[in-house]
């Protein structure tokens, strides 16, 4: 199975993924590893010689990317990555990009809710348990099928931070397994 995987930050989804791969956890080919913007994820995929690309945030992203990467991948991952794909890419990948969400969607999505902002309104809700979920993608944010969830307890003297690290380390067993379930049905 050959995939590409889009981020913009720290790349510890990324990390998972190539991780299971080399554990032969995993069995799919990172063909691209594509960002909007410089990041650490980039520098990881490059250490482990994966093409990457590095492209502007802008009107023609999703078309650039669907030029670099063509047709005929079998998945798209979105770990990390912080724009909104549009256009011919989600026809011609229609129920094969999936992203992972740091929250129990649909609590805590959509626009301008993602990172460390989703932990800050769990904890100013009071909330007792978040988690994670991988979704398929469609034209909106957050609202594609769910694929998977994972529940993670909210403690009293939690700070984003602490929850966030709870949640994120979840993230990296939830986007392998889905990857798996994707790709082998
Ligand atoms: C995390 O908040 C994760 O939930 C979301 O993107 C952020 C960074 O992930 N998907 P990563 O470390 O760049 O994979």
């Amino acid at each position: 199975y050959r995939i590409a995987v889009l981020v913009s930050g720290n790349g510890t989804n990324l990390q998972a993924i190539m991780d299971a791969i080399d554990e032969g956890n995993l069995n799919c080919f990172i063909e691209y590893v594509i960002a909007d913007r410089n990041c650490y994820a980039i520098e990881r995929a490059k250490k482990r010689g994966i093409k990457t690309a590095v492209l502007d945030k802008g009107l023609d992203l999703s078309d650039k990317i669907l030029q670099i990467i063509g047709k005929d991948l079998d998945l798209i991952v979105l770990a990390g990555f912080l724009s909104i794909l549009k256009g011919d890419i989600l026809k011609v990948y229609e129920n094969k990009i999936i992203n992972i969400h740091p929250s129990l969607l649909p609590k805590f999505s959509g626009k301008g809710m993602y990172g460390i902002k989703v932990h800050e309104a769990v904890l100013k809700s009071g909330e007792k348990e978040t988690g994670c979920s991988v979704h398929f993608i469609d034209e909106g944010i957050d609202t594609g099928k769910i694929l998977l969830q994972e529940k993670v307890p909210v403690f009293f003297n939690d700070t984003p931070y602490t929850l966030s690290k709870r949640v994120l380390e979840r993230e990296h067993d939830l986007i392998v397994k889905a990857i798996k379930m994707v790709l082998e049905g």
